[in-house]
């Protein structure tokens, strides 16, 4: 049987390149950036597979090749492929769930601690020279320890954000869409509240909701002038989930005290005051970036793709109605 056709647009890690240069015939974008339509469109001509991250994938691309059976995503949030258009095609859509559920819930904690501590903060100021004595006054954060933690959504990520919380004696709210059990609740150790009282009653409000139109913006104006001018945001889901413009106007005015922030709105584009405010910790996207979780990720991926090629059924599907 021929190799199926993939087209890649971004290298993975190395063995996940080995995957696919054994199991189909690869060709792939080796520049570090992502592509538009057009570039996608021309890059999957021929190909059965591709294998993508990040970059819109929308009804037209799909048009321009009738052949393609599978759109692997690496990654588990794929909001920017158009499902439906893929679903009406006929096109199976893979993510990665799962292996990357402790390493993002790790860089909320890591966000959260940093900016509550203000680690980064201080870490450029001795940068910059600025340290002439021990001095009582310097740095003061805020306490993590026996905080009030409100996690908006409670899906995989926010249940291992539940775990790090429980470490740090923390009383935990949340706000899902579908509230859990009694006994869950009771076993997580955790309080259902509606959002509004979340967003009062949270020293820190980490975000775990998937984007999709309903969530677009949840947090605007509104909600953060619900928030202590004491408490943070953070935020490792989607960038859109926030109105970053509100954002920056609350913090500006003082009314919340911070933020940690792994995505933004515009990615790889911020809004220009957030690269000023020093009570803001901005890391790139790195939710995922650790050598062994990207590793899975890349081998799912690829997986994924040459299974969704070969007409298989993929083990990650987004769309299983596509099979009947
Ligand atoms: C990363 O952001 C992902 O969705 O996996």
């Amino acid at each position: 049987m021929p190799k199926p056709k993939i087209y890649l647009t971004y290298p993975l890690p190395p063995q996940c390149m080995r995957f696919l240069e054994e199991n189909s015939e690869l060709e792939y974008n080796s520049e570090m950036r992502l592509l538009n339509p057009e570039e996608l469109a021309a890059g999957i001509q021929g190909k059965q597979g591709l294998c993508t991250l990040s970059s819109g994938i929308g009804a037209e691309v799909m048009d321009s090749n009738p052949g393609l059976k599978v759109i692997a995503n690496f990654g588990v949030g794929y909001n920017h492929i158009d499902v439906v258009a893929a679903t009406a095609r006929g096109i199976a859509v893979t993510n990665t769930p799962g292996v990357l559920t402790d390493t993002t819930a790790d860089i909320a904690w890591a966000l959260l601690m940093d900016v509550a501590r203000r680690v980064s903060e201080g870490d450029r100021w001795v940068r910059g020279r600025n340290w002439g004595a021990w001095d009582p006054n310097l740095f003061i954060g805020a306490d993590v320890t026996g905080a009030t933690l409100g996690l908006l959504g409670l899906g995989r990520i926010g249940k291992s954000v539940v775990k790090r919380a429980k470490g740090f004696d923390m009383k935990v709210l949340y706000w899902n869409r579908t509230r859990l059990s009694e006994a869950d609740e009771t076993e997580l150790g955790i309080q259902y509240v509606e959002q509004d009282a979340l967003f009062q009653e949270s020293d820190f409000v980490s975000l775990h909701v998937a984007l999709n139109e309903g969530t677009k913006h949840l947090i605007g104006e509104q909600q953060l002038r619900l928030m202590k001018p004491t408490a943070f945001l953070i935020n490792t889901t989607r960038g859109p989930v926030v109105d970053e413009k509100a954002l920056v106007r609350a913090l500006q005015e003082k009314r919340i005290a911070g933020a940690g922030l792994d995505v933004f709105e515009r990615e790889p584009k911020l809004e220009p005051e957030l690269y000023e405010m020093e009570n803001v910790v901005i890391p790139p996207h790195v939710g995922s970036a650790t050598v062994g979780t990207r590793l899975k990720m890349g081998m799912m991926t690829a997986r994924n793709c040459v299974a969704g090629c070969l007409g298989e059924r993929p083990p990650n599907i987004v769309n299983p109605e596509i099979y009947g």
